[in-house]
């Protein structure tokens, strides 16, 4: 796609380079001739116009002749024409919508050349720094990661509505899956929810190993979402970059989303990376209870899940936080495994940054109780037996599967094509 649009630009570039010079030197010696030549130029131009505008209208990308002031390095981050955006999605057609919230509402639609996206239309319209929202887009627009949604760009500043043009993904939201309108009778199979969580911190370290760092700042399990094959993709990463926060005065818009926000935020009114350590540990918690983060409806004191979580952790009441259907179907294996993860959401969950561990540290402990586990799996029938015996209290009754009848009926479930998107 960049070698595409790299062809469609550079003559048009070069051609409008020429005609700038044209002028200039045309106007201060033969001014006839240069004018002349001017005129040709231009009549050359007009004729090719309407190709060039045709094939521009998908893929023009920012052009460092039109805005001075930004480099070259503005190659590749998409320009996209409001018409075929208006277009792609019915005219925002209400029928398209498939999201709201997080800066803006969310619609899908196909583009010209087939592909189909999903058109995030901002809240916010009077970007009184377009030249720095253009960076940001072109910076996020840059990062390359499987378990991210790609943004693929934007309108022109000079387009009536900013609307960013990302990737379109099928399959839902986590929250959906694991307490919304996608969650199934038997709930998420335990080795899914490993491999979103697995995924969703990669994704997140990753964010936070590139320079400069960023900080999603808005990570929740309705940002987390699912393709087809049930990998994960993590959306919404960074906007808050596009809406500068004013250093001097605290913002008046709330950060992040009640019940996944840093304890610490109401302290410094400054989110960092420790601060998305924090609302991951909130997904897990979600993860492993299928609750939603926050729900008037508990008691009093269970309303926020983090909070409850921990009590429950602290006061060895697992048992009473875990999703019922994930005990019953579990062997010991997968509650060792449970066990484990509770314990690194319970240091996600710590009140204070500096006693949370870092992204990678969580990845890290993440991908070695997923190996563990399944070596316990595979190994000795000795240690199963063993560890039967420090599970039968909280699990009662040995469950009638085994995680391998759970996950071969999870994988054919998987590979069924599914019509409905
Ligand atoms: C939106 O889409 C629906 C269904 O496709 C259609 O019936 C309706 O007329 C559309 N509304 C507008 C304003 O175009
Ligand atoms: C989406 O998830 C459901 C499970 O809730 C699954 O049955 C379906 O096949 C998935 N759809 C696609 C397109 O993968
Ligand atoms: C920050 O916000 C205040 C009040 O809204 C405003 O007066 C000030 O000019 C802003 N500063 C910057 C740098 O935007």
């Amino acid at each position: 796609m960049a070698c595409f649009t790299r062809k469609v630009e550079r003559p048009l570039e070069l051609r409008t380079f020429y005609a700038g010079v044209s002028v200039g030197v045309g106007g201060l010696l033969v001014i006839v001739t240069f004018l002349g030549l001017f005129l040709y130029r231009r009549k050359k131009r007009n004729r090719l116009s309407p190709v060039l505008l045709s094939r521009r209208a998908s893929s023009e990308p920012i052009s460092s002749k039109k805005d001075p002031e930004l480099g070259n390095e503005h190659y590749g981050t998409q320009v996209f024409e409001y018409e075929e955006l208006h277009e792609a999605t019915d005219g925002f057609n209400a029928s398209n919508e498939v999201g709201d919230g997080g800066f803006g509402t969310v619609y899908k639609g196909k583009l010209r050349d087939g592909r189909t996206v999903a058109i995030k239309r901002l809240y916010e319209n009077n970007f009184r720094r377009v030249e720095q929202f253009m960076t940001e887009v072109h910076i996020l627009s840059s990062l390359r990661h499987h378990n991210l949604v790609s943004l693929y760009g934007c309108t022109s500043r000079h387009s009536r509505e900013l609307l960013l043009v990302f990737e379109f993904v099928p399959n839902g939201t986590v929250a959906d899956h694991l307490h919304g309108p996608r969650a199934c009778e038997e709930g998420l199979p335990w080795p899914v929810r490993m491999s979103i969580a697995i995924e969703t911190a990669q994704a997140l370290s990753y964010l936070h190993a590139v320079t400069p760092p960023i900080v999603h700042r808005d990570v929740k399990t309705n940002n987390i979402l699912l393709d087809r094959s049930f990998r994960v993709k993590v959306a919404d990463f960074g906007l808050s970059r596009l809406f500068p926060l004013n250093v001097t005065h605290v913002s008046t818009v709330p950060q992040g989303t009640p019940g996944y926000v840093d304890p610490e935020y109401h302290q410094c009114y400054q989110l960092t990376d420790k601060s998305d350590v924090y609302s991951f540990g909130v997904v897990l918690v979600e993860l492993i209870a299928s609750k939603p983060a926050v729900d008037i409806t508990r008691h009093r004191h269970e309303i926020n899940l983090a909070k409850m979580a921990v009590n429950k952790i602290q006061n060895e009441e697992l048992d009473q936080l875990v999703d019922p259907r994930l005990w019953r179907q579990s062997n010991s294996e997968v509650i060792w495994m449970i066990r484990q993860v509770a314990e690194v959401a319970f240091g996600c969950l710590q009140e204070e940054r500096d006693m949370r561990p870092t992204m990678k540290e969580v990845l890290e402990a993440l991908r070695g109780i997923e190996g563990k586990g399944s070596n316990r799996k595979k190994g000795a029938e000795a240690d199963d037996a063993v560890a039967k015996d420090d599970d039968r209290s909280l699990l009662g009754e040995r469950p009638p599967h085994s995680p391998d009848t759970v996950n071969a009926e999870w994988e054919s479930r998987l590979t069924t094509p599914n019509a409905s998107v």
